[in-house]
């Protein structure tokens, strides 16, 4: 996601764009950009914070002008470079536009345009936009965006200005954000509230395929088709200060509550249903090499190494490639075997930490083919793998990673459905594991809904010290993720490990009381999970499950129990972690810790 402000009135339009870009921060930071028409289009774009434009138009004098609009990006289609940031302009009629979201037929939107001449300068897909509503533009800036509209498909909150017509500001949205705060014959468009509140109280929230012309002293709403409609004016009852985080009290919790779309973006234009096949842009080069790897090797640290290793069971499930998972500051320094047909792939949330980038360079110096799944467009490991997969969950700013790795699980899960559907994967089989996956959004919404249960649960065993996480199969690795969320906010001691691993040793650390958390989902060892739950609970262990919803059986085993809908095993992980991120952010709240900010973390690990 990014921020998008617009303001057309009677003041200097620069000072409040800037000053919404900074509220508009948070929301996307890797680069920025303003236009102004001033008779003609001034536009100045700079790549890193807000800060850097506003220095920039400093050393040029000033950008003088009443309409304009500003952007603030977080890259998914090209490097955050000065090319690809916006304001993007088109190459005839003085058009500038700004856009939040993804133009998915982007592709063959730029080819049609290339034939009628249209010479393209970024990678973006915003640029495309831009240059389709010049294609379509013949002296009316609000017909040539309805236009251009009807014809794309993704997610769209755009902002857009003409030379010809240098009173109007055009925006529209559909499925990214866009709020018209309406003042004394001016407006100011921005993403959120946060940039207008200083402004008016008086806001318009658009609805997706609505669209509306904005001048000094006119305000029309239509739908892309061009039918008029009557806005809704509200009061915007938002203290600054809170807006960033909207209803949430901690960015941990915001981001735990945006995987339901956070994952819709990362699926985003890459499933195929109809053909049961996985659009990887990314990859789509080295495809032959992942068909015929003899190997693929994961790495990453934390919650990364966790995802990976999830990652490790879908490959060798679907893909049949013979997979592992390395810690990378382990692989790094053991004089790895790389052989021909090797493939490694670096997950992180960053694109940053140190050991996993150096593993990476290790892999690379040895000869094998790298992949990246990584979150921050342009990161070090993006920039320096030979291609990858980009999350596209938006910003984390939570140190404890949450929609970061449910999203790296997606991509991992479509990553090998892409190599399984080259290699041995029916089509059937393919669509029906990619429809699955599809739903996991909507089953995300309903664990969320149980969220104030889940804390009255956490709330009785607050006071416990130690904790076990215990899974099996996919669920060996969540419960280890489950573990590192409850220890890396709430700093209880929790382990995570193979449910039959107990027996082994561990099984003597259960006293009377202890929390032993289960992953006891229906899954292809259910019932050995549940006889290990029965010799924890014989000991004194207190059982808290995370079942299948209508497993009522589990509730003779279990002290409590949170339920999760009915997911194929291979993607259960995307739901059953859901309970366990929420487990540690109310153990974390309850005990008083600073959930965003945890005691001697950091959100990127660059140092060994
Ligand atoms: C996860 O909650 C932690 N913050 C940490 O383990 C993190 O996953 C790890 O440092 C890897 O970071 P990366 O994904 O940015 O590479
Ligand atoms: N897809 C557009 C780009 O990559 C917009 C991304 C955003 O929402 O910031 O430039």
């Amino acid at each position: 996601m990014c921020g998008i402000i617009a303001y057309v009135g009677a003041k200097q339009a620069s000072p409040i764009l800037l000053e919404g870009l900074k509220r508009l921060e948070y929301r996307g930071y890797d680069s920025a950009g303003v236009a102004i028409i001033n008779g003609q289009l001034q536009i100045v774009r700079t790549v890193g914070r807000v800060s850097v434009l506003e220095d920039r138009i400093k050393e040029i004098g000033s950008l003088e002008g009443t309409i304009g609009i500003a952007h603030t990006r977080w890259a998914t289609h090209g490097e955050p470079a000065e090319i690809n940031a916006h304001p993007h302009r088109d190459d005839r009629h003085g058009i500038a536009l700004i856009h939040n979201g993804i133009i998915e037929n982007y592709t063959s939107l730029r080819k049609y345009l290339e034939e009628r001449g249209h010479v393209f300068a970024s990678e973006t897909d915003t640029e495309v936009l831009t240059m389709l509503i010049s294609e379509l533009y013949d002296g009316d800036l609000e017909a040539a965006v309805q236009g251009a509209l009807r014809e794309v498909t993704g997610a769209y909150a755009i902002a857009v200005i003409c030379e010809k017509e240098p009173n109007t500001l055009v925006a529209a949205r559909k499925g990214s954000p866009l709020i018209v705060g309406v003042g004394a014959n001016e407006y100011v468009v921005a993403s959120d509230a946060s940039a207008i509140v200083a402004h008016t109280s008086q806001a318009v929230t658009l609805e997706d395929y609505q669209v509306c012309k904005l001048t000094p002293t006119s305000f029309r709403t239509s739908t892309i088709d061009n039918e008029h409609v009557t806005p809704r004016v509200q009061e915007l009852e938002l203290e600054l200060e809170q807006i960033e985080l909207g209803e949430h009290q901690h960015y941990m919790h915001k981001e735990i509550f945006e995987q339901p779309n956070s994952l819709r973006n990362t699926m985003r234009g890459r499933i195929n249903l109809r053909e049961g096949r996985v659009v990887l842009g990314g990859v789509g080069q080295y495809a032959r090499d992942l068909v015929k790897a003899k190997r693929i090797i994961l790495l990453g640290q934390g919650t990364a190494l966790h995802a990976a290793m999830i990652g490790e069971y879908l490959l060798e499930d679907f893909a049949k490639v013979p997979t592992e998972v390395e810690y990378a500051s382990e692989f790094r320094y053991r004089n790895p075997i790389i052989e021909e047909g090797t493939v490694a792939v670096a997950v992180s949330q960053s694109g940053e930490t140190a050991d996993t980038l150096a593993a990476l360079n290790e892999a690379q110096e040895r000869g094998a083919l790298t992949l990246g799944v990584v979150n921050v467009v342009g990161s070090s490991i993006a920039r320096e793998t030979d291609a990858g997969v980009y999350l596209r969950v938006g910003p984390e700013i939570g140190v404890a990673s949450t929609k970061a790795f449910t999203g790296q699980v997606a991509v991992l899960a479509m990553l090998s459905l892409f190599i399984a559907r080259r290699r041995f994967m029916s089509t059937e089989q393919s669509r029906e594991l990619l429809g699955a996956l599809e739903c996991i959004p909507k089953m995300i919404e309903q664990v969320l809904a149980d969220s104030d249960r889940i804390r009255q649960v956490t709330e009785r065993y607050i006071d416990r010290e130690n904790w076990l996480f215990l899974g099996r199969g996919y669920n060996y690795p969540t419960a280890m993720e489950g573990a590192l969320k409850l220890k890396e906010i709430s700093y209880i001691h929790a382990e995570g490990m193979p449910a039959a691993e107990i027996k082994h040793g561990p099984i003597a650390l259960i006293n009377d009381g202890m929390p032993v958390v289960f992953i006891a989902n229906r899954g292809a060892q259910y019932d050995k999970v549940v006889s290990n739950i029965e010799q924890v609970r014989s000991r004194g262990g207190r059982v808290i499950a995370v079942a299948t919803e209508g497993d009522k059986d589990i509730k003779n085993y279990a002290e409590d129990v949170f339920y999760v809908p009915d997911v194929p095993d291979p993607l259960s992980p995307l739901v059953t972690v859901v309970p366990l991120q929420l487990l540690a952010y109310h153990a974390a709240v309850l005990r008083g810790h600073d959930v965003d900010k945890p005691r001697n973390l950091a959100k990127s690990v660059t140092v060994e």
